[in-house]
Order: C-alpha cells, then structure tokens, then sequence
C-alpha cells in the first residue's frame, strides 16, 4: 500500500510540479522570510520617513528640495572657492554614512548653504537608511512660543519635538536669525532655550561603542561667538560644532539670490 506521501510525490510529478529536496525547502523558506523581513523593514522607514516629513517646518510652510547635480560652482563668481565648498560638503556626506557627528554651514545671505543642506538631505534619501528632518529656525520658534490656551500647536510641538530628538540627520537651518539679525545680538527666551536643550542633549547620545548616533546639521548666518551670546553656551557647544573639518565655510561667496 502506498503511503500518503507516495502518493502526494505522484499528484504532483502528474501535475508538473518538482520535488524539493529538504535543503532546497529549507533554503526556498529561508530565502522567503528573509524577503518578508527586508519588505517589513522598508515599509518601516517608509512611515518612520513620512512621519519626519510631516513633522519637517519649511521657511515658507512648503517642502523644499535641491540636489548636488543642481547645486553649480559656476553660478559663484569665484567658482573655484565655490568648487572646493561643494567638494568639502560631497565629501562631509560619505563620511556621515559610516558615522555620526555635527556639521556647521556659517556664511552670510544668499551664498547657497540652505541650497547645499538640502542637497544634502536629498542624498541621505536617496542612497541610506537613514532618516532626516528639516526645521527653519524661525518657523520653529513661532511653533514654541504658541499659546497655551491653542492644543493643536501643543500637540503639534509635541510630535514636533519627538521627531527632533529622535531623527538620524536633523537640519537646523537659519539658526541665530530666529533671536537677531547678526551684528545685533539678543538672547533666546527661556521658552526656545530649554526647547533646544532638551533637543541638543538628546542627541548628543552615544551607542554602547561610545560613538554618537546622531548628525545635526546648522547652518547659520551668525558665528559661533554670536550663538553663544544668544543661547546657553552648553547647548551651542551640543549643537554647533567647533570641528574645521566639519565646519563648511562659505567664505568668499556671493548673495546670488534673484
Ligand atoms: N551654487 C548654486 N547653484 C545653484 N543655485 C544656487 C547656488 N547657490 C545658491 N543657489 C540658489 O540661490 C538662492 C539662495 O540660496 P540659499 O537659499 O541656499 O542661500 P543661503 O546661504 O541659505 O541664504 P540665507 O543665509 O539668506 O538663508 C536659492 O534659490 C538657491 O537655490
Ligand atoms: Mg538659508
């Protein structure tokens, strides 16, 4: 009497099918959750992005981009600074692939440091895993100082700040210009102040190898001494970085906004 077995090999030789070996079963299984858990993990930094995104505060409340390609040597009279800022910034992107640390844009109105943020961020979507978030400094503080009777801007802040704290590349554009215009210094109020300490601390963590997790990425119109003068000095030494490595000089450059 044949077994059930048999006769379910049979069924399927009639039908056309082949017979896996247990090795080949196995490795088609093997093959199958791995499949499974890559498509989980994608359709995870899927949302984790959308919810960044969401959260992101553009200048004028709607979402920019700009990539490397666009970004042009050529449009600066003096292209070969221009050259060596772009390559400097190019550069400063392979290197936060591997690893994480604070990058500094400083240079005056409309020489091109949001532009090359942005390129960027472009490029940590296109070609990592990781997540980035954009944040203008003055739509930021506007969204702190909401009042307390409004529970929508609270709640909004809310997942606002989460996002801050917890995102792989954050982008503090404009920072400085939300307090003064530089030359003419202020102090942040106690509100924004704490805001951000919360936030600078955060990510300032290290994993168990005592490497930083995180990337904070500034730019600025002010130095590093007026930033001081507007916040605590500890936050401005968490989130601005006195590295010159990391630090993207836009000496030498022109205002070539239209
Ligand atoms: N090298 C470049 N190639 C192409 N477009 C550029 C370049 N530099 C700047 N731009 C464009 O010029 C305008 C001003 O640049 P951007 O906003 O990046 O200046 P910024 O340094 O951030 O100025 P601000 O300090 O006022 O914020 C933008 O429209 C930007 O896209
Ligand atoms: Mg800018």
């Amino acid at each position: 009497m044949q077994s059930v077995s048999d006769v379910a090999k049979e069924w399927i030789r009639s039908k056309g099918g082949t017979l896996l070996s247990s090795e080949e079963l196995n490795s088609r299984l093997a093959e199958i959750d791995q499949q499974a858990s890559d498509k989980a993990l994608s359709d995870y930094l899927e949302l984790k992005r959308r919810v960044y995104q969401r959260d992101s505060l553009w200048p004028s409340g709607r979402k920019a981009t700009f990539t490397f390609e666009r970004w042009l040597p050529e449009r600066q009279p003096d292209v070969a600074t221009a050259t060596a800022v772009k390559k400097q910034a190019t550069d400063l992107f392979k290197r936060l692939r591997r690893e994480a640390f604070n990058v500094f844009l400083h240079g005056s109105a409309g020489v091109g440091k949001t532009a090359m943020t942005l390129a960027i961020l472009d490029a940590f979507e296109r070609f990592t895993n990781k997540t980035t978030m954009f944040v203008s400094a003055v739509s930021l503080r506007e969204a702190v100082m909401f009042d307390f009777n409004d529970y929508r801007a609270r709640a909004r802040l809310e997942h606002i700040e989460k996002s801050m704290l917890e995102v792989d590349v954050l982008v503090i554009d404009d920072f400085g210009s939300e307090v003064g215009m530089a030359g003419s210094v202020r102090q942040a109020t106690e509100r924004l102040q704490q805001f951000y300490m919360r936030v600078a601390d955060a990510r300032y963590e290290v994993d168990e190898n005592g490497r930083r997790t995180k990337c904070t990425i500034i730019t600025s119109n002010n130095t590093h001494g007026e930033l001081r003068a507007m916040y605590n000095d500890k936050l401005i030494s968490r989130l601005v970085t006195k590295k010159p490595d990391n630090i993207i000089l836009f000496a030498g450059l022109e205002d070539i906004r239209e």
